[in-house]
């Protein structure tokens, strides 16, 4: 009697040994050691056998295509607004322009926006000995004006509410050769593809290869890295109350501080309601909620003992929504000393966010703003390719169609699946090419 019932279990504890130790050292999948998925599926989103993946272009990386031109048509400053990547993205276009137009860059003036109550500048947030010294040949760059121009203000030549097919060239060229020293800010739609090589490489030198922080920002951005138990996914969450206000999304089964919230951040935005709503909402446009961010996690075959950090500002809504299911969620308020804490600017919480997501395993975002295309970019830079952007829109229309349980899981997971297959969204097209598997 005994020995019958001891050693089934013998057998059990020997193949329950066996998979573990297989799943602790197989290195391609370091999330699948969880034995508590909530599904039976063996493998989570990342061990799915990709495609496509996007790498660096050949013709950046192998350097200086075009000697610059002996004489400058002048000096350029870019001047950036809003937040910190999106700074960054209009920085990056701008030297672009500035090759473009064989100009001198002079370094960026970086505006903060009321939001985030500070006054870091460009030489706050990144090393610019390093992106001088990265720059070389690709665009010239000077730090201090020659004294006859450094006296005046740059010419401003505004080409932010451009539309279309802006033409710096025409555009822009006549202003700088008249008044020797302008600034400008980016047009958001501009036709990048008809640059010539030199000017896209000196885009994608400035933005992926030669902006590395501070080194006292980024002492502190890898401090928060070792205080994170590893391997970790780093998760990009948007559900703060301007956000949630910005999307004109209604959402039901929210808590009364987090309505109240969003009433205050709504100003005379009105949420869509009716059939109106329901349109918006298969379009992609609303934010997926901590709630259902865990859901898809879960469709996905995330183990539910994943350590996720959280990529995030600090007014994030529902968060329970999460972390009642995925219970290892670490924040940097949580890891930093609170000193630390309440010290740091909005930039500076935005750089380590940006820093501990290109190191992270894997990232996933719910969105698709200025920091995760970055940062997607940046990881691909690097050959991190577990990255993710989560679709509100199959979300929408899966649910809308009434699919919920198992049927939705299964829906999400093969919308995603082809996403992470095809490398879709995993870098910007500009500076990085398909390769195919
Ligand atoms: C910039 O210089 C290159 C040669 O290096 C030349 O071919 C091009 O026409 C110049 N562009 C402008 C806008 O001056
Ligand atoms: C902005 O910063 C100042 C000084 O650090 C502080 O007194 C003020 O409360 C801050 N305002 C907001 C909205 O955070
Ligand atoms: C969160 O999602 C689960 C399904 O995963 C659902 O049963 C629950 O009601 C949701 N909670 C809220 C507050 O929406």
């Amino acid at each position: 009697m005994i020995a019958i019932s001891v050693k089934p279990l013998f057998v059990a504890i020997s193949v329950f040994s066996i998979l573990l130790l297989v799943a602790l050292l197989s290195p391609s999948t370091p999330f699948s050691s969880s034995s508590s998925s909530s599904l039976a599926r063996k493998v989570d989103i990342w061990s799915v056998k990709r495609l496509v993946e996007w790498r660096p272009c050949k013709w950046w990386l192998q350097g200086h295509l075009t000697a610059l031109p002996a004489k400058s048509n002048g000096y350029i400053r870019v001047d950036c607004y809003g937040g910190l990547n999106q700074m960054r993205r209009d920085f990056c276009d701008g030297v672009g322009i500035a090759r473009l137009l064989n100009a001198t860059l002079v370094l960026p003036k970086f505006e903060v926006a009321a939001y985030w109550n500070e006054s870091s500048g460009f030489a706050d947030v990144f090393d610019v000995d390093y992106f001088i010294q990265q720059m070389n040949g690709f665009v010239k760059v000077v730090r201090e004006l020659p004294p006859e121009i450094a006296s005046k203000e740059p010419f401003r030549v505004d080409c932010s509410k451009r539309k279309g097919q802006f033409d710096y060239i025409e555009s822009v060229l006549p202003s700088l050769l008249k008044h020797e020293y302008i600034s400008i800010t980016p047009a958001m739609s501009q036709r990048r593809d008809r640059y010539p090589k030199y000017a896209k490489a000196a885009l994608c030198q400035a933005c992926y290869s030669a902006l590395r922080l501070t080194r006292s920002l980024e002492k502190k951005a890898s401090q928060l890295l070792e205080a994170i138990p590893k391997p970790f996914l780093s998760l990009h969450l948007r559900f703060e109350p301007d956000m949630v206000a910005y999307s004109q999304c209604e959402y039901s089964g929210l808590s009364p501080a987090s309505m109240v919230a969003i009433e205050a951040a709504r100003g005379d935005r009105r949420p869509w309601t009716g059939e109106l709503a329901q349109v918006w909402r298969k379009r992609g446009k609303c934010p997926l909620t901590p709630n259902e961010t865990a859901f898809i996690f879960r469709s996905l075959s995330i183990p539910r003992d994943t350590n996720i950090y959280l990529a995030a500002g600090d007014g994030l809504m529902e968060i329970e929504g999460l972390t009642s299911l995925y219970t290892n969620v670490f924040s940097k308020s949580e890891l930093l000393s609170s000193e630390d804490f309440t010290n740091m600017h909005g930039n500076t919480k935005a750089a380590l966010d940006y820093y501990v997501s290109i190191n992270s395993d894997s990232y996933v975002a719910t969105y698709f703003g200025n920091m995760d295309k970055m940062v997607s970019a940046m990881r691909a830079y690097k050959g991190l390719y577990k990255t993710l952007f989560l679709s509100r829109r199959a979300f929408a229309e899966l649910t809308s169609r009434g699919l919920t349980g198992k049927e939705l899981m299964q829906a999400l997971w093969v919308a995603h699946k082809e996403d992470f297959v095809m490398g879709r969204g995993s870098a910007l097209p500009d500076c990085f090419c398909e390769f195919r598997l």
